[in-house]
């Protein structure tokens, strides 16, 4: 199995990564890093050891608190009304931690402790919180970016050529951000953060980067619902599948669903953006969920494996942004055939991404 070191901040969505890493066959994780976020770095420590008590995993996956603010701003959590006062509110069916975060090495030394121990070219780091973690590590250890097979980010908006995300306009003009009209929320929460890890060119060129534009792709419908409540045997559902696991998930799912119905009015179901970065780790194993790299709008023939040179707008602080600056946008620039960057994959096979979820479900449900 690869191995995957997950840096999180938990998070509806954070909840199905966490699940995806530890009961997908092809994956092994090593452990779990917290990061601010969704919530404070204690709401999502504690979420996160929640979250491996439900999924019955909380012996054999730590939980590292990471950094409580980003490398240099003061913290941004996200508005309640998208994960809630706890970062994870919905269900009443979320256990207590059973078991503590390890504080005895910082979350930075523990991951890299962990990855350099990984045969090289073998292990994936996938963040799916703010970058203040992954940041520190490469500054404090850059060897370590040779060392890895992958960096799997689940960030940014790229709007333009790329499918748009579903975000509305704003003065007529498509809206590409979430938190802001131009910036994702995890790129937002620490820009320096983010730009110090595209500006490495070693680890770029190792780099999956997962925007909006692909995770609205992947809403969990009304359809989706149903398959992780009753499992894939559509029709019979009377006394069949639906455990205390999976209602729990679905009630989560329902909660996000809320939310971005108030907020972002899409209707048919919450982006589960996390658990796609997860998934990237799984690209040339037997696993593998296809991704595609290439602009759905070429021909055929024209088709090609694209890179990107990426750039973070670091200018402005939160208010800037918030009256229009474009603080925390990702800027992406298709790189010439053959040059090495950025992976930023414009599609997938989300009928089987769904699968492979609730067949971890199903995994974690036998436990
Ligand atoms: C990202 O922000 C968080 O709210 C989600 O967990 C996801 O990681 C989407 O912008
Ligand atoms: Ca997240």
């Amino acid at each position: 199995p690869v191995p995957v070191w997950l840096d999180c901040d938990p998070g509806h969505d954070d909840t199905f990564a966490i699940l995806l890493a530890a009961y997908h066959p092809g994956l092994k994780l090593l452990n779990i890093s917290t990061v601010h976020g969704n919530a404070s770095l204690d709401k999502t420590t504690n979420n996160a050891l929640s979250v491996l008590a439900a999924i019955g995993k909380q012996h054999e996956v730590t939980v590292y608190p990471g950094a409580a603010h980003a490398l240099e701003r003061a913290p941004i959590h996200a508005p309640t009304d998208i994960h809630g006062e706890s970062g994870l509110d919905g269900t009443e069916l979320l256990p207590r931690p059973q078991t503590a975060a390890d504080r005895s090495v910082s979350a930075v030394d523990a991951m890299a402790a962990a990855l350099r121990a990984t045969e090289p070219g073998t292990a994936f780091l996938v963040a799916t919180g703010g970058l203040t973690n992954v940041g520190a590590l490469f500054l404090k250890h850059p060897d370590l970016a040779a060392h890895i097979r992958g960096l799997s980010i689940m960030g940014g908006s790229i709007g333009g050529g790329f499918t748009p995300a579903v975000l509305g306009k704003v003065d007529g003009k498509e809206r590409i951000g979430n938190y802001t009209p131009w910036a994702e929320f995890n790129i937002l929460i620490d820009p320096e953060a983010a730009a110090s890890l595209f500006e490495n060119l070693v680890l770029a060129a190792k780099t999956t980067l997962i925007p909006l534009d692909l995770t609205h792709l992947v809403l969990a419908t009304q359809e989706v619902n149903e398959l992780l409540l009753y499992g894939p045997d559509a029709g019979v559902k009377e006394g069949r599948g639906k455990t205390d696991l999976r209602v729990m998930l679905v009630e989560l799912l329902n909660f996000f669903a809320g939310t971005y119905r108030d907020a972002f009015g899409i209707v048919e179901g919450p982006p589960l953006h996390d658990p796609l970065a997860v998934a990237i780790a799984l690209i040339g194993t037997e696993w593998e969920i296809p991704f595609y790299d290439f602009d759905p709008k070429s021909t055929a023939g024209e088709r090609r494996h694209e890179r990107f040179h990426v750039k973070v707008e670091t200018e402005g602080s939160l208010e800037d942004a918030l009256k229009g600056a474009k603080t925390g946008q990702t800027v992406a620039t298709l790189l010439a055939s053959g040059k090495e960057g950025v992976r930023i994959p414009r599609g997938l096979d989300i009928a089987m991404f769904w699968k492979v979820i609730e067949e971890c479900v199903s995994r974690a449900d036998e436990v």
